[in-house]
């Protein structure tokens, strides 16, 4: 999709978007309990950092998280690179403000937290060695455009890592399987008290995959996936899938 044509179908989802789009402040508190609880969120912490030694990054690499939520993926990746420092990008306060204890908390000192759409975002031309963007891109418009300053953020040997749900959600496929593991891990009683926990979060997830289905967050196979980015510039070198098959992964350069 062109910028034009994905300007178009913004303005005709507006009317739905309030409606239908992801509350991440009511998202923020339980984020965390939920992904702690969901082993695929953890993989897909463990392909990251299975991949960063093919990435090629200097002993203190700049690294920018795109939709970096409550932290988890830059938590992951100061432990494996002791010189590196962040930039942790999200319009969400609450999120952020997760993400800062946890920063705090874990010692991690070389991190900026900036709260600002990824379309308003302004950064030096290539003054990044890796950008990650998980589980996020689908909800940013417009991603044509953001996806080119993107590329034009990273320095000429840096990489692209982005994963994205593409697939639409299906509520009851994952109240399944995150149940299921919680009942496995912890038993019954923890399982009770974990469903009750997490009610909010289900709502909005409910809520994106209505979204997704309104047009106001981006479905895409994972051919699409990689026609986007090749088409925003980048040299896909590695695509696939993840995340229960629901997610894209690809790892890109600068071509
Ligand atoms: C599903 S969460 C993923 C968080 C984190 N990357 C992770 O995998 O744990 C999506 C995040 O993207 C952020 N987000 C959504 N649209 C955004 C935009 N246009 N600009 C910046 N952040 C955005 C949300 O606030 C949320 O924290």
């Amino acid at each position: 999709m062109d910028t034009s044509s994905e300007l178009a179908t913004q303005t005709r989802v507006s009317s739905q978007s309030a409606k239908h789009e992801i509350d991440w402040d009511a998202y923020a508190s339980q984020y965390d309990l939920l992904a702690t609880n969901n082993p695929a969120y953890r993989e897909n912490i463990e392909l990251l950092r299975e991949m960063i030694p093919s990435f090629d990054l200097p002993s203190n690499p700049r690294i920018l998280d795109i939709g970096a939520g409550t932290g988890n993926f830059i938590c992951a990746l100061a432990q494996d690179l002791e010189g590196a420092s962040f930039v942790h990008l999200d319009f969400d306060e609450e999120m952020n403000e997760v993400a800062k204890k946890k920063y705090e908390h874990a010692g991690i000192e070389k991190v900026e937290v900036h709260c600002c759409p990824a379309s308003e975002a302004a950064y030096l031309a290539e003054s990044f060695d890796l950008i990650v963007c998980i589980n996020a891109l689908y909800a940013i418009h417009p991603r044509e455009d953001v996806l080119k300053r993107v590329r034009s953020w990273l320095k000429p040997n840096a990489t692209f890592f982005v994963i994205d749900f593409g697939r639409q959600y299906k509520s009851l496929d994952w109240g399944k399987y995150i149940l299921g593991n919680v009942l496995r891990e912890r038993g019954l009683v923890e399982c009770v008290r974990f469903f009750v926990s997490v009610f909010e979060t289900a709502r909005q997830n409910r809520r994106g995959a209505q979204g997704q289905a309104d047009g106001l967050y981006w479905t895409h196979s994972t051919s699409e996936f990689g026609r986007t980015l090749e088409g925003a510039g980048f040299d896909v070198r590695h695509l696939s899938t993840c995340y229960r098959e629901y997610c894209d992964l690809a790892v890109c350069r600068i071509r």
